[in-house]
């Protein structure tokens, strides 16, 4: 669909990971992905699947809920990133947007974007020039901008989350379960913005999602995670028409809809495991 996620060139590479919480909670058990230049790679899976940890070992936030990368290896653009702090890997160009779209609450919306610019000496001019483009990208914000974060909308502050990520010019924004708790529309409207993020400013993005539908709808790849592992991966346009994603991810089948929480019968059928 996009030409520039047809580049072959690997931005991100997470290889075989293994994360533990607090030295005895094995989570992650051998995880591998890779996140293309340019593109859109979904992360997806259920509840409790593992997204955000491989998320937080990427951006190396773990430190702070005692959980540790104890194997394996995370690359980015060539190098080995593991043990820089997160601070210098969004100087690097890697930012997360956290789960439940974490923004100060007594600052406005302009303030909160303001700080997403606070790892880069930047001009107030170059400053300036980057919130416009974030309010180009959610002219919402741009009416909003005066009000206080704490009182906007839940999609508003999502939109903010993303945009202060914007603000740190990144290359890569690893963006964690965007659709959480938000009306269908508003998903639809916050991933048509990440996609033109996308695809004019060539921003790549690693997602995490549990709403494998719309993440199938938007990204170029996809992985699946389950209990700590890789289950399946393959183009999105491949995972879209799998009988078995149809079935248990996007809650439609030849037998009409399921639900995936039919473990017995998702168990049984689950083939890619045999
Ligand atoms: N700080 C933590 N300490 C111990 N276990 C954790 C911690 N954070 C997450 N987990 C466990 O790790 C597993 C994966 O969680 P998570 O990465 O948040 O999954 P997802 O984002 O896919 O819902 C879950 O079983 C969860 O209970
Ligand atoms: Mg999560």
């Amino acid at each position: 669909m996009l030409d520039a996620a047809k580049t072959d060139e690997t931005l991100l590479e997470v290889n075989n990971i293994e994360v533990i919480y607090n030295h005895v909670i094995l989570v992650l058990k051998g995880v591998s992905l890779n996140v293309k230049k340019g593109g859109i790679t979904a992360l997806l899976g259920g509840n409790g699947a593992g997204k955000t940890t491989t998320l937080k070992a990427i951006s190396n936030l773990l430190h702070s809920e005692r959980g540790e990368v104890t194997k394996g290896s995370i690359i980015y653009k060539g190098e080995r990133v593991q043990d820089l702090d997160p601070a210098t890997l969004v100087k690097r160009g890697v930012i997360q947007v956290m789960e439940g779209r974490h923004c100060f609450e007594h600052l406005t919306v302009e303030e909160n974007l303001l700080t997403g610019a606070y790892t880069r000496k930047a001009s107030k001019g170059e400053i300036d020039a980057d919130l416009q483009m974030v309010y180009d990208y959610f002219p919402r914000l741009k009416e909003r901008r005066k009000s206080q974060a704490g009182y906007t909308s839940g999609g508003e502050q999502q939109m903010v989350a993303i945009g202060r990520a914007l603000m740190s010019r990144p290359d890569t924004v690893l963006l964690d379960e965007p659709s959480m708790g938000l009306a269908p529309q508003l998903v639809e409207q916050i991933f048509e913005i990440v996609k033109s993020v996308n695809e004019k400013e060539g921003v790549s993005f690693l997602l995490a999602e549990q709403n494998t539908n719309v993440a199938l709808k938007y990204a170029h790849f996809g992985y699946i995670l389950e209990n700590g592992r890789v289950v399946m991966d393959g183009p999105a346009s491949e995972l879209r028409e799998n009988p078995d994603v149809k079935e248990f991810y996007l809650g439609v089948s030849d037998e009409g809809r399921k639900s995936f929480r039919d473990v017995r019968s998702y168990r049984r059928r689950k083939r890619w495991l045999a």
